[in-house]
C-alpha cells in the first residue's frame, strides 16, 4: 500500500539521474569490469524496478537480488537483464528460478542437483554463480568443497557455470588483514579451477566498499549496492565517496500547530518538558513509515522553513512532534525535510545512522512501503 502525497503529506523522493551520476562514478573507477547493481530490499527502499531501470541505463550489465520473489518481480517488470540471487534457495524454489531465468547462487550439491533436474525438465541451460566462503563464514562452499563442486557442475548439461565469487567481512575496513586473506584464498580457487580447465566469465569479489578502495578486487564484476545509492558503505571509505550524491530524500508537511507552554511535555510519555514556550509541530509520519523511535532522543535535525528544529517528544506510530522554538510563522502545508536538503542545511540517512549507531542500508532499508516514492 502506499499513497501519494496529494492525500498524505509524506513523500520519499528517488533522483533516478542521481543513481545514474553513482554508478557511472564507479563503473568508470573498475572498469574494464562490469557493474551488477544491487537492488534486492526494494532497491534498499528506493525501489526495485525503477533504481534496475536506472542502473541498466548508467552501463550496468546484471542486478543482485536477495530473494527469489525479488528477481520475478524484477522479470514481471519486463527486466530482461541477468538477475543474480546472492545465496542459495529453497530446492523447491529451483522450477520458479528456471522458469524465469535467474542466476542462482549455488553452494552445495543439494542445490546443484535440483537446480540441474528442473533446468533439464524445461529444457533450458541456466547460468549458475557459485559461491566460495573465504572468511565471511555466511555463504558458500569451502576452498575445498568448491573445487569438487564446480567439477559437479560442469558435468551437468544443463547447467553453465557462469561465475564463482566470493563476499569480502571488513571491505570497509580497508586496512583489515581479512581482506588480503580473502583475496588469497580466492585467488588461490580461481587458479586451482582453471588448472581444471575451468574458467568461468564472471570472477567477483567486491561489494561498494572494495570497489572503491580494492583494485585488485575488482576481478571481471563488481556487485555494487549502497555507494549507488549515494550512502557510505562506512566511515573507513569515507573520503572514497566523496563523488557520490544520495538519491533519496524523505520529505512531509506540517499537518497541525499548538503553541505549548513551558514546563509541558509533548506525545506519549510527556518525557521532555519545553524549557520555554514553544511551536510544536506536528508532521505525519512516524514510526510505521521508518522513522525510527530513537531517533528523538538523538541530535539529528528535522528541516522547517530553512530551520534545525528538533524532536519534542517520541516518535509515535504515524506522527512526529517537532519543536519549531518561536518561530510562529510556520504553518499547516509548511514543507519537512527529514532526509535531504533545505535551504543551506541537509540531513542524511548516514546522519541518521551515525546518531543511531547504525548504517545507513538499515535506515533506507527500513523506509516503509507505505510511503509514496515519487521519481525524479
Ligand atoms: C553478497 C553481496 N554482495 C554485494 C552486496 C552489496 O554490498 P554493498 O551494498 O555494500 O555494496 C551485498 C549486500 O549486502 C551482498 O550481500
Amino acid at each position: 500500500m502506499s499513497t501519494d502525497f496529494s492525500s498524505r503529506w509524506v513523500r520519499i523522493g528517488v533522483h533516478t539521474g542521481l543513481i545514474q551520476h553513482n554508478v557511472a562514478i564507479i563503473k568508470e573507477r573498475v572498469a574494464p569490469a562490469d557493474v551488477w547493481a544491487v537492488v534486492k530490499a526494494n532497491g534498499y527502499g528506493h525501489g526495485a524496478v525503477e533504481v534496475a531501470q536506472a542502473a541498466l541505463a548508467a552501463g550496468a550489465t546484471g542486478l543482485c537480488v536477495a530473494i527469489v520473489d525479488e528477481g520475478v518481480a524484477l522479470r514481471r517488470a519486463g527486466i530482461t537483464a541477468p538477475i543474480l540471487l546472492l545465496s542459495e534457495q529453497p530446492p523447491e524454489l529451483s522450477e520458479l528460478i528456471v522458469g524465469y531465468m535467474l542466476t542462482p547462487t549455488v553452494a552445495t550439491t543439494m542445490s546443484v542437483a535440483s537446480l540441474a533436474s528442473a533446468a533439464a525438465q524445461q529444457q533450458r541451460v541456466l547460468n549458475v554463480h557459485m559461491k566460495v566462503d573465504t572468511g565471511m563464514h555466511r555463504v558458500g562452499a569451502t576452498p575445498r568443497e568448491a573445487l569438487s563442486l564446480a567439477r559437479y557442475i560442469s558435468e551437468s548439461e544443463n547447467l553453465e557455470l557462469e561465475g564463482v565469487y566470493t563476499h569480502f567481512a571488513v571491505a570497509d575496513q580497508p586496512d583489515h588483514s581479512a581482506n588480503a586473506q580473502q583475496l588469497l584464498l580466492f585467488n588461490s580457487v580461481v587458479e586451482d579451477l582453471r588448472n581444471m580447465g575451468i574458467t568461468p566469465a564472471l570472477i567477483h569479489a567486491a561489494n561498494s566498499a572494495a570497489a572503491l578502495v580494492n583494485p585488485e578486487a575488482h576481478f571481471s564484476m563488481v556487485r555494487l549496492g549502497i555507494a549507488m545509492y549515494g550512502l557510505l558503505p562506512g566511515h573507513g571509505v569515507k573520503d572514497e565517496c566523496s563523488a557520490l550524491i544520495p538519491a533519496l530524500t524523505l520529505r512531509a508537511r506540517v499537518s497541525a500547530v499548538r503553541w505549548v507552554e513551558a514546563g509541558e511535555g509533548v506525545s506519549y510519555g510527556l518525557i521532555k518538558p519545553l524549557q520555554k514556550g514553544s511551536l510544536i509541530a506536528t508532521v505525519p509520519i512516524g514510526y510505521a513509515d521508518g522513522v525510527p523511535r530513537a531517533l528523538a532522543d538523538t541530535s539529528v535535525p528535522v528541516l522547517i522553513n530553512g530551520h534545525h528544529c528538533s524532536f519534542a517528544g517520541r516518535v509515535t506510530m504515524d506522527q512526529i512532534l517537532i519543536d519549531c522554538g518561536s518561530d510562529t510563522s510556520i504553518t499547516i502545508g509548511d514543507e519537512v525535510v527529514l532526509i535531504g536538503k533545505q535551504g543551506e542545511h541537509s540531513v542524511t540517512a548516514d546522519d541518521w545512522a551515525d546518531a543511531l549507531g547504525t548504517i545507513g542500508y538499515e535506515i533506507v532499508c527500513g523506509l516503509s512501503p507505505r510511503v509514496f516514492r515519487q521519481y525524479i
